[in-house]
């Protein structure tokens, strides 16, 4: 697979456009509250305060504070989030808070979801975008967007477990056609700390965990740890989060080894 090129910024998004309208764009709350934040001076580009809620500003590039913590302008916003075990990658938790807690709020009033959901006590790299197109071309197997798991296990998988997962397995499926066609790793190995790797390129429910079990294992501990070329950074904190960029976008869909 081939990597896809950084989005291209549309004209659309060259032209200057208001103030207000930026912050209501970005999560910044209700129309009437954004124009508000103008008007008490809460909003400032380089360091000067905006007077007037219809101000125009170029967004390409553009960074700007809000009573006084700096945003970036994201047309799409697409977040990379350090998962931490005991959240659920859902808006409405049942039984553990949810992954969105994490954000802060402006994130939050974006349409972002989260780009396949990791179970409550996985951890890793979990992406979050309101760009439908790439949560599509990310999450849908056509695409073949590697996922690389690290697992520990109740026992230390043995050669003939790896090749099965490799070779393929079937899992119970409500789905009957799905349950007849063998889902199989891209590759699975065993790690020096007796940890298993292995790499999806689908996302079926509990997949990981269902996968090992049907080898005859029983998955302890799961972590997501790359999509695509993209690595989980090892110097972003248990619950931490960034704004990816284009080029982290085109890792994300490229395979590992693709030199995108
Ligand atoms: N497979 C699983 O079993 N669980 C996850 O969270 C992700 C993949």
């Amino acid at each position: 697979m081939s990597s896809v090129p950084p989005s291209t910024k549309s004209a659309k998004a060259a032209k200057p456009v208001a103030i207000a309208q930026i912050l209501f764009s970005q999560g910044f709350g209700t129309r009437r509250h954004c124009a508000a934040l103008v008007d008490h001076g809460l909003v400032s580009i380089g360091g000067e305060v905006v007077e007037d809620p219809q101000q125009a500003f170029p967004t390409e590039g553009l960074v700007f504070e809000v009573e006084g913590k700096t945003w970036p302008f994201h047309e799409k916003a697409l977040i990379l989030l350090h998962k931490p075990a005991g959240y659920e990658c859902s808006r409405k938790p049942s039984h553990h808070p949810s992954v969105f807690s994490l954000l802060p709020e402006p994130l939050r009033n974006r349409d972002i979801q989260p780009v396949g959901r990791l179970d409550e006590d996985t951890t890793g790299l979990l992406l979050l975008t309101d760009d439908g197109p790439l949560q599509h071309k990310l999450t849908s197997p056509k695409y073949h967007v590697p996922k690389l798991y690290q697992a520990s296990c109740k026992a230390p998988l043995d050669e003939a477990q790896l090749r099965r997962l490799v070779e393929g397995v079937l899992l119970e499926e409500r789905n009957p056609r799905l349950a007849e066609e063998p889902v199989n790793a891209v590759s699975a190995r065993a790690l020096p700390d007796g940890r298993l790797e292995m790499a999806l390129t689908e996302g079926r429910y509990h997949q990981a965990k269902r996968m090992v079990a049907a080898v005859g294992n029983r998955v302890l501990t799961l972590h997501r740890q790359r999509i695509g070329a993209l690595d989980l950074p090892a110097d972003l904190p248990v619950g931490g989060w960034l704004w990816m960029d284009d080029a982290q976008r085109a890792l994300a869909m490229s395979e590992p080894g693709d030199g995108a």
